[in-house]
């Protein structure tokens, strides 16, 4: 029977299959190409083990949309740095335009390249580094105030809606001030929902929402920020130390629905994945009961003896951040992303040309566990980030790019490390995160998250 579908495959798209002859991949059907693939696993697992069956680029259709999944650090390099000119971002921006408006996320060159420089965007101020230590107090208030609340629950909590809830105040707190209590979190999800639905829609089917609940909870969160802008630039406090008022200071001439789109950017590009992260390093640490209790040692000790810690107490625990960065490594929350190749040229990939426009997958899982890079790859063992294996290895390299490398890397990621390493840190010095459930996996606006998790805050012992 497949044999009927190949052959009318290659009848009807046998003029394109011939421009990538040679490249390996399951055979395509009609009409769904290689898609029959995703009914029993998530995509991004199928794409993972493409490199084990077909190697570092495998051709894969998604109907007749020929697709390059990309599981090799070289071609990945040359895709997001040495040819990144050849490439434009096109999935998923269709399907996040009435989410997102103008932003680095969803624009290209040359709008893009306006946008992503020092004066024109909030996360390139100048003294970055030092503008996120000074947040640390910030960070400290809105987490222990979160965590305080999750104590007073009884039993167990749904620990992922906790910790996305605590990430958007954290980022409304550092992004418009300590005072702004945005609220509106639900309205902030819901169109988080509409743009997932959204981008597991075909392309070609896409219209705009129709949900008059979608509208109005786009109104209300755009319109809180349209507020806070206003209010920054017709009265600047020229003690304030937000994000938003350092950016104003510097001397930004952007104009205010464009800082208004940035505000909310902040929270589809940070909120679900920093999140999905913290969740992940939380299941990590209970699969891992040796180095989940060094770690709670640590972490407790440091509070004991300085109950008002600082960011240079949490920089101590070498093993914290070695643990995150393990967490990322073998569960990255953007696990695929993609990029095509512009439409006005074709390319050459891995010695071989490719066609305008044909579109390619990244995959960061696969080279983050390559066993031709890293020891015992699917071991969590944080103790490989010890002894120059965060110098041989930093963010945005061959074997680790959880923020994605080249022009484009996630503008945000400093900005997530330091809050993530914060969660953390204020979290596990005071409670043991004991988590149960059927740990699901699914797509939440591009981001992998582990769904369907309880957990059980349980206090250290005194
Ligand atoms: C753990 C947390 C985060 C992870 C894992 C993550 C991951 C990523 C990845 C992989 C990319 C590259 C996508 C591509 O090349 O197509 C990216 C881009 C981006 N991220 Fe993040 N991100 C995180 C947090 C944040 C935060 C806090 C912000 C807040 C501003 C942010 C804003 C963005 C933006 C605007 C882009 C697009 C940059 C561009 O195309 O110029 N992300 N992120």
């Amino acid at each position: 029977m497949a044999g009927i579908f190949d052959s009318l495959f290659r009848m009807r798209y046998g003029s394109v299959m011939k421009k990538f002859e040679g490249i390996p991949g399951p055979t395509p059907i009609f009409p769904i190409g290689t898609m029959s693939e995703f009914a029993k696993r998530n995509p991004w697992e199928v794409f993972v083990d493409y490199e084990k069956q077909y190697g570092g680029m495998t051709l894969c259709w998604l109907g007749g949309e020929p697709t390059l999944v990309l599981n090799d650090p070289n071609l990945i390099r040359d895709v997001l740095i040495t040819k990144a000119d050849d490439y434009y971002k096109d999935y998923p921006i269709k399907a996040l335009r009435p989410v997102l408006r103008n932003t680095v996320f969803n624009l290209n060159s040359p709008e893009w390249d306006k946008l992503r420089k020092p004066h024109s965007h909030p996360c390139l101020i100048e003294g970055l580094d030092s503008w996120l230590e000074s947040q640390f107090p910030v960070v400290k208030s809105v987490v222990d105030r979160h965590l305080s609340k999750m104590r007073e629950t009884a039993g167990e909590i749904e620990i992922l809606d906790k910790i996305q809830r605590l990430f958007f105040d954290i980022f409304n707190s550092i992004v418009c001030g300590p005072q702004f209590q945005a609220g509106g979190y639900e309205n902030y999800y819901k169109m988080t929902v509409v743009a997932t639905r959204r981008m597991a829609t075909p392309q070609a089917l896409l219209i705009p929402p129709l949900d008059p609940s979608f509208h109005s909870a786009m109104s209300a969160h755009y319109g809180s920020y349209e507020k806070i802008v206003k209010q920054a630039r017709q009265n600047p406090d020229p003690a304030a130390n937000d994000l938003l008022s350092i950016f104003l200071r510097q001397g930004s001439e952007i104009p205010d629905e464009q800082l208004v789109d940035f505000l909310s950017e902040f929270h589809v590009g940070g909120d679900v994945s920093s999140a999905a992260g913290i969740v992940n390093t939380f299941q990590f640490l209970n699969d891992n009961p040796e180095i989940e209790k060094k770690l709670y040692g640590e972490l407790a000790e440091m509070i004991r003896h300085k109950p008002d810690y600082d960011l240079s107490s949490i920089g101590e625990s070498t093993l914290l951040d070695h643990v995150l960065r393990e967490s990322l490594r073998l569960n990255p929350p953007v696990q695929v992303f993609g990029r095509n190749v512009r439409k006005d040229r074709t390319t050459t990939l891995g010695g071989r040309e490719i066609p305008p426009n044909t579109s390619v997958m990244i995959v960061a899982k696969a080279v983050q566990r390559s066993a031709s890079h890293w020891k015992n790859p699917d071991q969590f063992d944080p103790d490989r980030w010890a002894n120059g294996g965060v110098d041989a290895n930093p963010i945005g390299s061959d074997y680790f790019f959880p923020f994605g490398r080249g022009p484009r890397m996630c503008v945000g990621w400093k900005i997530a490390m330091f809050s993530m390493k914060i969660v953390l840190a204020s979290m596990l010095s005071k409670v043991f995160v004991q988590t149960s459930g059927s740990f699901k996996q699914s797509l939440h606006c591009g981001v992998v998250e582990t769904k369907e998790v309880k957990a059980r805050l349980v206090p250290h012992q005194a």
